[in-house]
């Protein structure tokens, strides 16, 4: 018999794995010192809808300090009472499981009426949350969230630093905003500036929840935890890359804002360029914050600028007509409430960039990102070379379709290989699949995208978040294609197909035809 105590051996012989099994090597990250968290907008759509079924699940979870509190703040006139019932409510709708952990949950909450541009508000808002810390014995440590539209984002920076509520010298301050980060280069300088001059970037959390998705967190992990990939994770073996990003939803109640964004704006300056960023990156020597982000920022300052002259062929801009989705009517873009008749702006985008380093030279990513389209579908998929040269080309011929690695990022977690196998019987290949669902043989917690970001925050963990120079930089790549589009290269496309025509060569890059 071999000896078993000997790991080497026994990983040879009796088949013993040398790791620790999986859980052993988990992190499971539990936030130590108290905090508040003070919500701005707190009564609208993304606070009830994403923010309190996440902070609950991180209580139910185990995630949240012993001593915390939610402060509620909002133009709204609330008492604490009202404002517990609409989170009550909020979970409900939302997340119903929540409310096994409300009990506990609710006196916790408390709530603050703030007019955003209005200093005094933010002088009773700062006497507020030191009675609070006195009465719960919550320390400093402060996060404020802005659930607000970024109109406010300035006034309410300012104003909190006035109040002197920026101060780190009793805790952490943390101000967490989301996209959009301006709406171009300059604006997102100004808004920088706004911040910056009252946050330091450390203090500044710039949300993308695409960052935080269990399968986006895992392309790193796929990339630099197996020897098998990395290999071949270039030039020499890629033939291209394809990033695809589908919505069967159109523009919903959000018109104002989306018109005045749309789809490059949207989806491409932020969760698309973090896509692209995370599959091209270099590894960097640890897994730190501010060493993945230095390697983002490398790859958006190698992309190859956009050629103006040549920009027919690179980018095709498509906008939703009416159509079928899933068997239901769905009215055209113009038709939406809110949208203008005469609006050019638009809902499909699909672009050819290229990465200018020694890695990614000669090959083309595809991305590709709508709304309306037949399905929720967000993938990566790395299509290799073919072979270089066929033995079996007197039986099958010259041609061996080459392989693809293909990463669901969501509706259905994934990641899938497809290659060339012997048929049974006959003599002849066929493509096979093997399929990894994410959530497969894993029984353990799970984070939603906002839990992981609030967590993370309260770590003061910064690796998932935007940091301002990744913001410039893509601002920056995209500002050739900003302009209004010409009318003349708005394609329309009808809702429920894969998007205009002219994006035929782009989509079949992914396999799809429009
Ligand atoms: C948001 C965009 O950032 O991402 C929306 O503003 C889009 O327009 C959404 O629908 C897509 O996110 P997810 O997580 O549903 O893929």
């Amino acid at each position: 018999m071999p000896d078993a105590a000997d790991p080497a051996l026994a990983e040879v012989v009796l088949g013993r794995p040398r790791n620790p099994a999986p859980d052993a090597s988990c992190r499971f990250d539990q936030v130590d010192g108290p905090v508040t968290f003070v919500i701005f907008g707190v009564t609208g759509d993304l606070a009830g809808r994403m923010l309190m079924p996440a902070l609950a699940a991180l209580y139910a979870g185990g995630n949240m300090p012993e001593r915390f509190a939610i402060v509620g703040a909002s133009r709204t006139d609330l008492t604490d009472e009202t404002f517990r019932e609409r989170m009550r409510a909020a979970l409900a709708e939302y997340d119903p499981p929540a409310l096994a952990v409300w009990d506990a949950l609710a006196p916790r909450l408390s709530y603050q009426r703030v007019h955003y541009d209005d200093p005094a508000s933010f002088t009773a808002l700062s006497a507020a949350l030191d009675a609070l810390a006195q009465a719960q014995e919550l320390g400093g440590n402060r996060i404020f969230y802005l659930a607000v539209p970024p109109t406010a984002y300035e006034a309410i920076a300012v104003n909190l630093a006035m109040a002197g509520l920026a101060d780190e010298t009793k805790g952490h301050a943390r101000l967490v905003i989301e996209k959009p980060f301006g709406r171009d280069l300059a604006t997102a300088k100004v808004l920088e500036q706004a911040l910056h001059t009252r946050f330091a970037e450390h203090q500044i959390f710039r949300i993308d929840h695409y960052l935080a998705k269990e399968t986006v967190q895992n392309i790193l992990m796929l990339r630099f935890a197996n020897a098998i990939f990395e290999p071949v994770w270039n030039r020499r073996y890629v033939d291209y890359v394809s990033i695809l990003a589908a919505e069967s939803i159109g523009v919903e109640h959000r018109a104002s804002y989306y018109d005045h964004f749309g789809v490059l704006r949207d989806m491409f300056q932020n969760h698309m360029m973090q896509l692209l960023s995370l599959c091209t990156i270099e590894p960097p020597s640890l897994f730190e914050a501010e060493l993945v982000r230095d390697e983002k920022s490398k790859v958006f300052r190698a992309l190859r600028p956009f050629n103006a002259a040549a920009l027919a062929e690179n980018l095709v801009l498509g906008q939703y007509a009416s159509g079928l989705v899933g068997g239901q009517r769905a009215p055209a873009y113009l038709d939406e409430e809110g949208v203008p008749g005469d609006s050019s702006t638009p809902t499909f985008a699909a672009m050819k960039v290229y990465v200018d380093n020694w890695r990614w030279q000669g090959v083309p990513f595809y991305m590709i990102s709508g709304k309306r389209l037949p399905e929720k579908r967000t993938e990566i998929a790395v299509q290799f070379k073919p072979v270089p040269y066929s033995m079996f080309r007197e039986i099958f011929g010259d041609h061996i379709k080459a392989n693809r690695l293909t990463l669901r990022i969501q509706p259905d977690e994934q990641v899938s290989l497809t290659f060339q196998a012997k048929a049974p019987g006959p003599m002849c290949l066929r493509s096979v699949t093997m399929n990894f669902n994410y959530y497969q043989g894993y029984e353990g917690p799970a984070l939603s995208a906002y839990a992981k970001v609030l967590l993370d925050c309260m770590l003061g963990d910064q690796t998932l978040f935007w940091r301002q120079d990744g913001v410039e930089l893509c601002w920056k790549f995209l500002a050739p294609l900003l302009s209004e589009p010409d009318p003349n290269r708005l394609f329309l496309y009808k809702a429920g197909s894969w998007g205009p025509q002219e994006a035929g060569k782009f989509l079949a890059a992914h396999g799809l035809t429009p």
